[in-house]
C-alpha cells in the first residue's frame, strides 16, 4: 500500500479525479485529497472525503498540530495532480506555498506528476510552455494532454488525458519514477496493436485474443516520452486512445499492410506489437454461409503478406531509411521443437528486425492480460529478461532499448 495525494485544481475537468481517486483506492492505496479552493467551486469537499475516505482540506491553517503542509508531502509515495490547470502549473513553477496543494508539491520529493487540462491556447501560450519545461527541470513529469472536445464546442490540444491513462500513468511512476524521460522528443514512432480480423462472410470471421494493450501501453509511453506517434488498431478491447497518439483504425491484416508500408516510410521507429492473422480465408462470401447438412464446408485459406519481413525488406532496398529502427514482437508457446526463447530467436533470425520481444502466450499469459513478462533480443545477439509487471512497465524497458540503438 502507497499513500497517494491527488491534488485537484480548478477546472471542469475536476470531476474526471473522481475515477483516479476511485482506481487507487480500489487497488489499496492510502489516498489524500488535497483540491484547491476554486476545485471545490466544480466538485464538493464531500465527494472527495468519501472517494478517499479521509479528511479533505484545502488551506494550510486546518489541522494545524498535525503540520499537514509539510507531512502530506514529506509521507508521499506519489503526488498526482489531475487536472493541473495553467494557473496551478504557474504557482507550482514559482514555487508559490499560499495554499495546502501549492505547499504539499515544494515539501514533496517522491515522484510528482502532473496531467494538464486547459484550453489550447493557454497551453500553448508562452507562459506555460515555460512553467512546463520549469517543472520539468524540477524534477516532474507533466504529462502531453489529449486533443479533443473543450469545455465548450471549440476542439484541440489540452483535453485531460483519460483517467484510466492517468491511473496506468501514476501506477507507472510508483513503479519504476523514471519510466518518463523526455528522451524520445520528436521521434516519429509507428505502432501497431490488437488483432486483425479477417472476414468469412458478412458475419464471420477469423480473429484472435489480442486486446491491444501491450501496443496501446507502447503508444501511451512514447507520447509521454515526447514522441510522435501514430498507433494503427485492429480490433482491441475497450480502451481509450493514448493522449497525444493519432489513431489509425484498420481491420484487416491487408488494411494494416498497406497503412504500414505508407507510414513506414516516415518514420524513425517501427514497433509492430499487432497480432497478424498468418491467414486469411481465400474467399469472403457475399451473403451469411448457410449450414448445409451436418458436414461443414472446408475453409481455404490463403497467406497474408508478412508485414514485418515486408518492413525489413524495404529497409534493405533502400525504400525505408536505413536508420529506421524495427522492432518486432513473437508470441509463443513453446513446444516440442523448443521453449519459448528457443523458437523468439529462431524468429529473430527469420524476420531481420532490430529487436524482437519475445513474450509467452497461452495458459492465461499476454492475450488481454494487464501483466506482461519476455525478453528483448537485439540482433546483435543481446538478450534482456523482462520481468512480470504492467504492460505500461514492459513497454517502458522497450523504450529504453529503442532509445538506446535510435540514431538521432
Ligand atoms: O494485445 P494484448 O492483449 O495486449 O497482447 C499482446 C500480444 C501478446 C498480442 C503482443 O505482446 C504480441 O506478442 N504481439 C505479436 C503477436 C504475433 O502476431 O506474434 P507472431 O509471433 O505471430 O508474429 C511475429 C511478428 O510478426 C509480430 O511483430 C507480428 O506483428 C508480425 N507479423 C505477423 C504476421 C504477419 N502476417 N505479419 C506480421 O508483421
Amino acid at each position: 500500500m502507497s499513500n497517494i495525494v491527488i491534488g485537484v485544481g480548478g477546472g471542469i475537468a475536476a470531476y474526471k479525479a473522481c475515477s483516479i481517486i476511485r482506481h487507487f483506492t480500489e487497488s489499496g492505496h492510502h489516498v489524500r485529497v488535497i483540491p484547491t479552493e476554486s476545485a471545490l467551486e466544480f466538485v464538493g469537499r464531500a465527494t472527495f472525503e468519501a472517494l478517499s475516505g479521509n479528511p479533505v482540506q484545502t488551506g494550510v491553517f486546518a489541522d494545524v498540530p498535525q503540520v499537514p503542509h509539510v507531512r502530506l508531502g514529506q509521507e508521499a509515495d506519489l503526488v498526482l495532480v489531475a487536472p493541473a490547470t495553467a494557473d496551478l502549473m504557474a504557482r507550482a513553477a514559482a514555487g508559490r506555498a499560499d495554499d495546502l496543494l501549492t505547499a504539499t508539491l515544494l515539501t514533496a520529493r517522491c515522484p510528482v506528476v502532473f496531467a494538464p487540462a486547459m484550453h489550447t491556447e493557454m497551453w500553448e501560450h508562452p507562459a506555460t510552455v515555460a512553467n512546463v519545461q520549469t517543472l520539468r527541470d524540477h524534477g516532474a513529469t507533466v504529462l502531453t494532454p489529449a486533443s479533443g472536445r473543450l469545455t465548450g464546442a471549440d476542439t484541440g490540444a489540452g483535453r485531460l488525458p483519460d483517467p484510466q491513462e492517468i491511473a496506468l500513468l501514476g501506477e507507472l511512476m510508483l513503479e519504476r519514477p523514471d519510466a518518463l524521460p523526455r528522451d524520445l522528443e520528436g521521434v516519429r514512432v509507428l505502432v501497431s496493436a490488437g488483432g486483425t480480423r479477417e472476414p468469412l462472410d458478412p458475419v464471420r470471421f477469423l480473429g484472435n485474443r489480442s486486446s491491444g494493450k501491450q501496443g496501446y501501453a507502447l503508444a501511451r509511453a512514447a507520447a509521454q516520452r515526447g514522441a510522435r506517434v501514430t498507433l494503427v488498431a485492429g480490433t482491441t478491447a475497450d480502451l481509450a486512445d493514448p493522449a497525444g497518439v493519432d489513431v489509425i483504425r484498420i481491420t484487416t491484416a491487408d488494411q494494416l499492410a498497406a497503412e504500414i508500408a505508407t507510414r513506414a516510410t516516415e518514420t524513425d521507429v517501427l514497433i509492430m506489437a499487432a497480432a497478424v492473422a498468418d491467414f486469411k480465408p481465400l474467399s469472403v462470401a457475399d451473403s451469411k454461409i448457410k449450414k448445409n447438412g451436418d458436414r461443414p464446408a472446408p475453409i481455404e485459406l490463403d497467406t497474408n503478406p508478412d508485414i514485418l519481413r515486408a518492413a525489413v525488406t524495404a529497409r534493405a532496398a533502400g525504400d525505408i531509411t536505413a536508420e529506421t529502427v524495427i522492432v518486432g514482437f513473437a508470441a509463443e508457446t513453446g513446444d516440442e521443437h523448443g521453449g519459448v526463447l528457443d523458437h523468439g530467436r529462431e524468429k529473430l533470425a527469420r524476420k531481420g528486425c532490430d529487436l524482437l520481444v519475445v513474450n509467452a502466450v497461452g495458459d492465461g499469459k499476454a492475450f488481454g492480460m494487464d501483466d506482461n513478462t519476455g525478453w528483448i533480443l537485439a540482433d546483435g545477439g543481446q538478450e534482456t529478461a523482462l520481468p512480470l509487471g504492467s504492460k505500461t512497465l514492459m513497454a517502458t524497458r522497450i523504450l529504453d532499448s529503442v532509445s538506446g540503438i535510435l540514431k538521432r
